[in-house]
This record gives structure tokens, C-alpha cells and sequence, in this order.
């Protein structure tokens, strides 16, 4: 199963948009990207608002957000629009899962991120207080309109957090990696790395095979993300960087430097050192968590190659002695 990526011009998109004028429209919008939509969106009946994505993300706003339609009417022929970061699509696809049994949806990412990775591959959820994307389900949108016009508004905080989850796509493909060794323009490398997730998804949309390389940095950067308070890609930067390091992988960690310098990524940012406060217990204890452990063995993404990567099983306790003992973790 395969999402139908477009990718667009803003006065493209909103020519899609306006063949719905008229009719039902019914939409979860993030309201730091409501200045970029048409008028008639911005002041539509039919919008559910997200103010702060990542802490709404959760049951009760989801009830809120399901209420909110079924009073407004829709239906099981309607389909719920997404704009926003992958908070807001994430959510609004577990909505569209969920709502008289699963209606259509469309994702309009809106931060580089979500335009690479979270508006595509069906994966929805909301978080639980016991952790993140705990409750869930497959998805897929059927659209997926990706629109770089967003950008022009996106932090640089945001930025950053896309392009980190852009590195990880350079050790997955060696054509994105060249992409980026040639300081190719970014919409041109998120444009690849949409794809290559798309097609690595249509070949293992439940994640039985080699879906599992998507989580490259992600084991790390997980723990990173929840001990740091750091966005999602920043995070995996950092996960990246420094399962290198533990694992002894130099070439890997060479080529994380080199792709660092082309994305213009200021590489002081992604050091433990960097960080006044970091508490290596925390960040071990959550390993714990991580959803690709097999009983209580830990299921690593590595890197041969550019382009190669494979699986690594490690005792979870292993791995975590392996964290304690490393020098950089301990300061
Ligand atoms: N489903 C998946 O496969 C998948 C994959 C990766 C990440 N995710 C999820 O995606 C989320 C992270 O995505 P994200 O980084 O996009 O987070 P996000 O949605 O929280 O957006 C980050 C910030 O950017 C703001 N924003 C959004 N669009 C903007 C714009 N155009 N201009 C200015 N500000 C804008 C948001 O309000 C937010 O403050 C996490 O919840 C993560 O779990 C899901």
C-alpha cells in the first residue's frame, strides 16, 4: 500500500482545495499554519484547531475533536483534511481511523518533517502518558498534497528537526545521500526522501521487513527526545551520531559529519556536552520503551554502507552497560 504524494505550488494546492468550497469540508488544522490557507478555510465552521499539536495529541482532545465532528455532521463518505507538522497529522488520522468505523483522510503536511516522514505511511496515534504514539493504528491518506510554500514560516528550531531526520535518509539511499553531499536544493532532497519512505512502505506497509531501517537513529534519538525536551529530528541527529560512536561504526560517523556540513546543521548542537542538564539514567531507563524491542533483546539499526544498513539484536542490558560505560554519557 502506497500513499499518492503530490507535490505542488501554493495556488495549485488551493485550486485542489476550492473544488470543495461548496460542499462539506471538514478539516484538523494546526493554527501556526493557518495564515497560509484560503480565507474560506480560515473562517470555515467545519475546523477543528490544534494551538499546541504535540500536547493535544492525546485521548482527550481526541474526543473533543471526534464530538466536535459528529455534531458537525460528517459522514461515512466525508473525508477529515490535515494541515500541519506530524503532531496534527498523526492525530488527525488516528481521528479519520477511528470515526463511524474509518473515513477517508488527506495529509497537507506543513514542517519539513511531516513533509518526509510523518504524513506519510499511514502510521496515526496519540500519545498516553505512558509514552508517546501508544495508541494507534494503520491509515493510510489517500492524498498526500506536499506544498514547500509552507516553509517559508518554519523556525529555524523546526528546521533543524527536519534536516535531521533528513541525514537519516543519506544513510538509507545512496542517491539521497549524494543529493546531499551536492548541497542540492532542500525541496529537491525532501521530494526523495517522501518517495524512497513511500516505497519502503509500499513494500512493508505493517512493518514485518524493511520498514524497521526507517528507525535508523530512532533508538537513541527516542531517549534523547524525552530525556532533552528536543524536537523529534534533532533527536534522531542525535541518536544517529551517537549509535555510531557506541558502536564503533567510524565511516558511518565520518559521513554523519560530512552530511551535517552540506545541511548547514550547526554541529556543536548535537553533542551531550551541549546540553547544561542530562541525566544518563533517564535516557537508559527509556530504552525500556522502545516498541522494536523483542522480549529483552533490542532490535539496532546499523549502517554498513551508504545505502546498507541491517539489524543488530543486542540484550537490552548489554546495550545499556554498553551506555554507562561510554565517556561522553557520563559527563
Ligand atoms: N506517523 C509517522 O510515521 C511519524 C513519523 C515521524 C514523526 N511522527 C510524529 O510527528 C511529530 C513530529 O512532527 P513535527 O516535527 O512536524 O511536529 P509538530 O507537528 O509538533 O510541529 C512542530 C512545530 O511546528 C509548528 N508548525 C507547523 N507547521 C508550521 C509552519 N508551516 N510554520 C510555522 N510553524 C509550524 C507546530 O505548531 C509545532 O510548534 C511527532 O508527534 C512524531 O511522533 C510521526
Amino acid at each position: 500500500m502506497k500513499s499518492n504524494l503530490t507535490y505542488l505550488k501554493k495556488l495549485e494546492l488551493f485550486k485542489e482545495l476550492d473544488n470543495f468550497k461548496d460542499g462539506q469540508f471538514f478539516a484538523i488544522v494546526d493554527v501556526k499554519a493557518k495564515n497560509h490557507l484560503p480565507q474560506w478555510i480560515q473562517f470555515s465552521p467545519h475546523v477543528f484547531w490544534l494551538k499546541n499539536p504535540e500536547e493535544e495529541k492525546n485521548l482527550e482532545t481526541y474526543g473533543q475533536a471526534l464530538e466536535f465532528f459528529l455534531r458537525q455532521g460528517i459522514s461515512r463518505g466525508s473525508t477529515l483534511y490535515a494541515f500541519g507538522g506530524g503532531a496534527t497529522t498523526d492525530f488527525a488520522g488516528y481521528v479519520a481511523a477511528t470515526i463511524l468505523r474509518g473515513i477517508k483522510w488527506v495529509a497537507v503536511p506543513t514542517t519539513l518533517l511531516a513533509m518526509i516522514d510523518g504524513s506519510i505511511g499511514g502510521k496515526v496515534a496519540v500519545n498516553m502518558p505512558q509514552g508517546k504514539n501508544l495508541v494507534g493504528s494503520f491509515h493510510m491518506p489517500e492524498k498526500v498534497f506536499i506544498c514547500g510554500d509552507f516553509l517559508t514560516s518554519l523556525p529555524e528550531k523546526e528546521w533543524m528537526s527536519g534536516k535531521g531526520e533528513v541525514l537519516k535518509y543519506g544513510f538509507l539511499s545512496e542517491e539521497i545521500h549524494k543529493l546531499i553531499v551536492s548541497k542540492t536544493s532542500i525541496e529537491d532532497i525532501a521530494m526523495a526522501c517522501a518517495n524512497f519512505k513511500n516505497i519502503v512502505v509500499e513494500r512493508d506497509f505493517k512493518e514485518n521487513g524493511e520498514r524497521i531501517y526507517l528507525n535508523l537513529g530512532h533508538t537513541l534519538g527516542h531517549a534523547f527526545e524525552y530525556t532533552l525536551k528536543i524536537p523529534h529530528g534533532h533527536a534522531v541527529a542525535m541518536g544517529l551520531k551517537y549509535m555510531f560512536k557506541i558502536m564503533g561504526l567510524h565511516e558511518a560517523h565520518s559521513q554523519w559529519e560530512v552530511m551535517v556540513k552540506a545541511l548547514a546543521l550547526p554541529a556543536e548542537k548535537f553533542e551531550i556536552s551541549y546540553f547544561s542538564k542530562f541525566d544518563i539514567n533517564t535516557f537508559s531507563d527509556y530504552l525500556e520503551q522502545d516498541k522494536k524491542k523483542l522480549d529483552s533483546r533490542l532490535r539496532l539499526v546499523l549502517v554498513k554502507n551508504i545505502g546498507i544498513c541491517y539489524v543488530e539484536e543486542v540484550a537490552l542490558k548489554d546495550f545499556k552497560a554498553k551506555i554507562h560505560a561510554y565517556g561522553e554519557f557520563k559527563s
